[in-house]
């Protein structure tokens, strides 16, 4: 598959973008993988990124049209397909009241945030820059809840300012920061406890399990109802809630209901002490489906959920990142170069560890196809690695992949979730641009890094003159 290929008119698919290059197909580069089998058709990267007549799309649009006007790498978001996953919460949790609080670090462009909060839910936070994110998105602070070890007095402050739905504190020296920030002000902090239920969650990797006994996360069971019982003696903490949350990109729902248990046990002990918790948050993780599977049963969960939360009389929050934005997004980008060493073939593409982390940091496992299909080409185990300079710097590890040539576009799939929100600007490299499908418009969100944004704010102080009597030489 050559240029002209990437370049062909796309296929019966309008066009959103500048006009396209429609050079003839160019078959003259050897292909490395000559002896490799003709693949079986890509597939599509799921709802939202269908294939139509061999070339991926967004509701309607090409995504090579888009990767030719708004370049390369460029994550691009599907607002419907955003839409949707609020709306399937909303549906399966309506037995119950919800305050679905999106987790902002799974994905916090203003745009995104900005349409998350249109369609009602609330924002999962863990730090001031979050916070005010989801403020200038027209998030209301009344739906915001405060997660992270480490609040600081400052970045507490200001929430009690804009009047947040709660802090979920983490530890019992920052409970006492708490009060004695609310003391100052002389107000009332609401907060909930988040509890470490030490509940084993199978998650893909250790980095993202958080409900076991010797994670950095939650105060353990029994300290945090003594913490409760505190209570009558804290008149500036408002004791509203209870939470917890296990970890990430769990698809079982028996761990959700083993560390449900364990707080809906506490919440029983500590109402009969004589404090009247208003709700529960059950934290998020809620599992997606990376090789195109159906990620966790979300309504047999909120079956479980539903009974016993109504039943108490108790409001439930959960703080859904990736399963709102995860598969909503894809990661659009170009192949560099090919080469071959030590029996491995190599495609080297334009975006890689800086544009998204996952695969290298979490050994995450992201689907990577070609945008356009070629029925000629012949498939070859590759290493899809980016540019930057790290071993560890890849997007996958020994795939069977149609083998591209340069200047073809590949996609990588379930990128919307910790795709941009953890790139980053090592090796001095300017991260990508965001588009936002909507109504079958492609809307530019943010616009690409330059460099003059990477040295914004550093300065080169002239050299410092030695000070008198100083001998160094
Ligand atoms: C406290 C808390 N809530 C919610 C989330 C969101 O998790 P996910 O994006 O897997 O739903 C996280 C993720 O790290 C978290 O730490």
């Amino acid at each position: 598959m050559g240029e002209g290929v990437l370049n062909r008119p796309g296929s019966g698919v309008p066009d959103p973008s500048a006009p396209r290059a429609d050079s003839p197909d160019s078959s003259s580069l050897p292909s490395p993988a000559a002896e490799g089998a003709t693949p079986a058709p890509p597939g599509d990267l799921g709802r939202g990124f269908p294939r139509v007549q061999g070339e991926l799309t967004c509701r309607g649009l090409s995504l090579g049209g888009l990767a030719q006007r708004f370049g390369t790498p460029l994550y691009v978001y599907d607002a419907q397909g955003i839409a949707e996953r609020i709306r399937r919460f909303q549906e399966a949790f309506q037995g119950v009241e919800l305050l679905l609080a999106y987790s902002v670090k799974a994905n916090g462009n203003l745009a995104v945030l900005n349409r998350i909060g249109l369609a009602g839910a609330g924002a999962d936070i863990v730090s001031a820059g979050e916070l005010e994110r989801a403020l200038k998105a027209g998030i209301p602070a009344s739906r915001m809840v405060f997660a992270g070890v480490g609040k600081t007095a400052q970045e507490m402050e200001r929430a009690l300012e804009v009047g947040i739905h709660a802090f979920h504190v983490e530890s019992e020296e920052e409970l006492d920061v708490l009060e004695d920030v609310a003391r100052r002000r002389g107000v009332r902090a609401p907060v909930g406890i988040r509890v470490n239920p030490d509940v084993e969650s199978p998650t893909p990797h250790h980095y993202t399990a958080t409900g076991h006994a010797t994670s950095k996360f939650g105060i353990p069971v029994t300290r945090a109802l003594e913490l409760y019982g505190t209570a009558p003696e804290r008149p500036h903490l408002w004791f509203r809630g209870i939470d917890v949350h296990i970890g990430s990109q769990i698809v079982a729902v028996e761990p959700y209901l083993a560390a449900l248990d364990t707080v809906l046990e506490m919440v029983d002990r500590i109402r009969a002490g004589g404090v009247e918790l208003e709700y529960l948050d059950l934290g998020g993780g809620f599992g997606v489906g990376y090789r195109g599977e159906a990620g966790l049963p979300l309504e047999r969960l909120a079956a479980a959920v539903t009974d016993r939360l109504r039943e108490r009389g108790l409001r439930l929050i959960l703080e859904p990142g990736r399963s709102i934005v995860g598969e909503a997004g894809v990661l659009l980008t170009r192949v560099l170069y090919r080469k071959e060493s030590g029996g491995k073939r190599f495609v080297i593409t334009d975006a890689g560890m800086t544009e998204l982390l996952r695969p290298s940091h979490y050994g995450g496992w992201h689907r990577v196809v070609p945008v356009v299909h070629d029925p000629e080409a012949l498939e070859a185990t590759v290493d899809v690695v980016g540019p930057v300079c790290e071993s560890g710097d890849f997007l996958a590890l020994d795939r069977p992949l149609a083998h591209p040539e340069p200047g073809d576009l590949l996609a990588v799939g379930t990128a919307g979730a910790y795709g941009f929100s953890m790139a980053s600007n090592y090796n001095a490299r300017c991260r990508p641009a965001e588009v936002l499908v909507e109504n079958g418009r492609p809307l530019l969100i943010r616009r690409r890094e330059e460099v003059d944004d990477l040295m914004r704010g550093e300065v080169i102080p002239p050299p410092t003159p030695p000070e008198s009597g100083d001998d160094t030489p």
